[in-house]
């Protein structure tokens, strides 16, 4: 893991936005995994910008979303279909039907987990996942003990997990109990992963992730057993990390990070 200490939120979402807008200048064909939750705001405001700005261009690419609530249609003020079309998709020119995420409305759960799977692997697999973490260390909807080996499944939210999301819905009891979302497998075949936490809130959560043991009570620590992870977090959600001074140190000595700067 690289482990990227930024200042604010701000810098982190720009850190993170220039390494996706790398890859899809490299290859405009990229396959973009991406994510909801507030961490990721910075990231799409930033590729926003970059597009109206820079004219960075999605026209070839791809993507997929993480997760998605059962029962709530595309359409629904909370659901994840509506927050990326208003935080990214409305502002930047992906084509038309290159923008998956799993459907909430799905009447054969199973059949769409498995269509879904299909998908991803169908345009090339994942080059790039973006990650948030909840503060009991789940990945997508991947709450603990959550095989390991998982692929795109239906899912129950933990209390905890439904409390930190009330927040986007008009009452907490209107948080659905089910979601579907990719699997921790399928996270795992990602090429490579970027993974953003800000605030004290997440500082538990990311170094369990980061220095403890890898177990799927803390579902974010398998990144452990992935070759290319980038962890970009602010000082408070690095606030309980042990070694972060040596963290810093590597980071301040690789040069090819300061090109994101
Ligand atoms: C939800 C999402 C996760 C996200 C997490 C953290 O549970 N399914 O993908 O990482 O929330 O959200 P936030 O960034 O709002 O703290």
């Amino acid at each position: 893991m690289e482990i990227i200490i930024t200042p604010n939120p701000e810098t982190a979402g720009r850190l993170a936005a220039g390494y996706l807008a790398s890859l899809v200048k490299r290859n405009s064909r990229a396959v973009l995994g991406l994510a909801t939750g507030s961490t990721p705001l910075p990231v799409y405001r930033e590729l926003v910008r970059l597009h109206k700005e820079d004219g960075l261009d999605f026209s070839q690419a791809t993507s997929f979303n993480l997760d998605e609530y059962v029962g709530l249609a595309a359409d629904h003020p909370a659901s994840y279909h509506a927050f990326m079309q208003e935080n990214l998709f409305s502002q930047v020119n992906f084509q038309p039907g290159h923008n998956h995420l799993p459907d909430g409305q799905a009447t054969d759960i199973p059949a769409h987990c498995e269509a879904y799977e299909d998908a991803i692997r169908q345009a090339g697999g994942i080059d790039v996942q973006i990650l948030g973490i909840g503060t009991d260390g789940h990945i997508g909807f991947n709450e603990p003990i959550s095989s390991l080996a998982s692929r795109t499944r239906i899912k129950t939210l933990t209390a905890q997990t439904r409390q930190d999301n009330a927040r986007f819905f008009s009452s907490p009891e209107d948080v659905p109990q089910h979601v579907i979302t990719m699997g921790i497998g399928t996270i795992m075949d990602a090429r490579s992963i970027v993974l953003l936490a800000s605030g004290e809130g997440k500082a538990e959560a990311i170094a369990a992730m980061v220095e403890g043991p890898v177990t799927a009570n803390v579902p974010a620590s398998v990144l452990q057993m992935h070759p290319v992870v980038k962890v970009i977090i602010d000082e408070a959600a690095a606030g309980q990390l042990r070694r972060r001074e040596y963290y810093r140190h590597v980071f301040e000595h690789k040069p090819e990070w300061q090109r994101w700067a």
